[in-house]
């Protein structure tokens, strides 16, 4: 037996330097661990002169070859990103019976499925830890820990620059861009934001957590997703005022025949674990039938948080090869659950409205509430604008489609000025 375990690592990024530093500083305990030393030899990069954060230059390449076809590695970790390219590496990985450790979400949340079968057809391990919420442990828990349970619901703070704005608008009372700025100066949010600001980073994340909570395939298209561009100070103003707080979530709850997936805003009492978030942290809400709730907290980004787990999925595929138990978690998603449509899923709404400021016209909105079958929990008179009126109502549950049928006509209504924002309650009974 080869006395050591080589790694060949694709892309030496952010993620990538962080795989080098954890390794290199914890490198003798990791051996006392696993058994066996783990060696980095060599890393794929496109551009072999840049400059790097640590000193790696002997075991640069920019041929996949060198690490995909070299005999000698047993684990490819890819850390590089893209989702062709990654996805074409890791298959002549797979092929070539090395275990795959990769942290990219954009991938296993639409080739997931493919991946793990090709892991499962070469008898190799596929981890994948730092795709969910970088350093926080959730995918292993769910596979392992709390896989007793049959898991009821996923909810979380699954996108740090999102969660970063949305405290600089409930912290500092800025208006969403001025708090996009902030975060894109701070280094949280990207050059281009959009995957974050849209939600589709947290689809993708919530794409996956949800297939293993529930053990069914659920990709990134399944995904209902709303950003965070419309929410103004306003709705954080009077959503504080009414005891709850403003937080992007992605939301998986199932049951034993059908599942719903969603990323949206979402009113959030202000008692609940997740309200208590704040910044570019993020946190997990797990609901499981033994566990009851419990909830995954931390750094859901960056080069060491993120590396911890990259590692953390290493070590599992080395003590795996040590001990000759490779593919002993493999792919979990036995049952083919139907996806519900988000226009069937019942929520609690918060929607204000501008409106003339004269008689009765509280009254012809109730009504056309009341006609869609839409229950109205609480109305609140908020601040006049000449002679507009704002109001903010809160209904009782409702379904999705019933709601959006009211709106359709309120909206249509002479005295509406406009129907500001429309976002639903969540972790509330009734
Ligand atoms: P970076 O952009 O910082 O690094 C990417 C690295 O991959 C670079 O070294 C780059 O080479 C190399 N690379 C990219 N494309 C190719 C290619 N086609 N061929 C060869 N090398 C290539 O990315 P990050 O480290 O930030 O992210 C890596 C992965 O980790 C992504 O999947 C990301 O989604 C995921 N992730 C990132 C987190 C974070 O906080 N950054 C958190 C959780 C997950 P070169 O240096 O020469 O340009
Ligand atoms: N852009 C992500 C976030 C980090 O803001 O949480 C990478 O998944």
């Amino acid at each position: 037996m080869n006395p050591v375990i080589k790694i060949g690592m694709l892309g030496m990024g952010n993620i990538g330097t962080g795989v080098v530093k954890v390794l290199s500083s914890n490198g003798s305990d990791i051996e006392e661990k696993v058994g066996r030393r783990i060696q980095l030899e060599s890393i794929l990069v496109r551009d072999i002169k840049k400059k790097r954060a640590v000193d790696v230059s002997h075991l640069l390449t920019t041929d996949p070859a060198d690490i995909l076809e070299n005999p000698e590695i047993d684990i490819v970790v890819e850390v590089m990103g893209t989702i062709d390219t990654a996805f074409e590496y890791i298959l002549r990985a797979f092929e070539n019976k090395k275990a795959v450790v990769t942290a990219n979400k954009d991938l296993v949340a639409v080739h997931g499925k493919k991946l793990f079968e090709a892991a499962e057809e070469n008898g190799v391990d596929f981890f994948f830890e730092g795709s969910v919420a970088g350093g926080i442990p959730i995918i292993r828990p769910l596979k392992e820990c709390l896989c007793g349970n049959r898991i009821n619901g996923v909810m979380g703070i699954i996108n740090g620059t999102t969660n970063y704005i949305l405290t600089a608008m409930s912290h500092g009372g800025k208006e969403f861009a001025e708090a996009l700025e902030e975060a894109q100066r701070l280094g949280y949010a990207e050059p281009d934001p959009t995957a974050d600001i849209e939600g589709l980073d947290a689809a993708r994340k919530i794409a996956i957590l949800a297939s293993i909570a529930f053990n069914s395939r659920i990709t990134y298209p399944d995904v209902y997703v709303e950003g965070i561009t419309k929410i103004t100070s306003y709705d954080i103003q009077y959503a504080e005022e009414l005891g709850y707080r403003v937080k992007l979530l992605g939301i998986a709850k199932g049951t034993e025949e059908e599942v719903e997936v969603r990323v949206h805003p979402v009113l959030i009492p202000s008692s609940h674990p997740l309200a208590s978030v704040y910044n570019e942290f993020n946190a997990i809400f797990v609901e499981g039938d033994a566990v009851g709730e419990t909830m995954f907290y931390g750094k859901g980004a960056g080069e060491l948080p993120t590396a911890s787990a990259v590692v953390g999925d290493i070590i599992s595929a080395a003590r795996n090869i040590q001990n000759g138990t490779p593919g002993r978690i493999g792919c979990t998603c036995f049952k083919n659950k139907r996806i519900k449509h988000i226009s069937e899923v019942e929520s609690k709404f918060y929607i204000r409205i501008s409106v003339s400021d004269r008689p009765g016209v509280l009254a012809s909105i109730a009504g056309v509430f009341g006609n869609s079958s839409v229950s109205l929990a609480s109305v609140i008179q908020k601040r006049l604008e000449g002679d507009l009126a704002e109001v903010v109502l809160i209904t009782h549950k409702v379904r999705e489609a019933n709601l959006r049928d009211a709106l359709a006509i309120i909206e249509g209504l002479s005295v509406v000025a406009e129907v500001g924002s429309v976002i639903r309650v969540e972790g509330s009974e009734e």
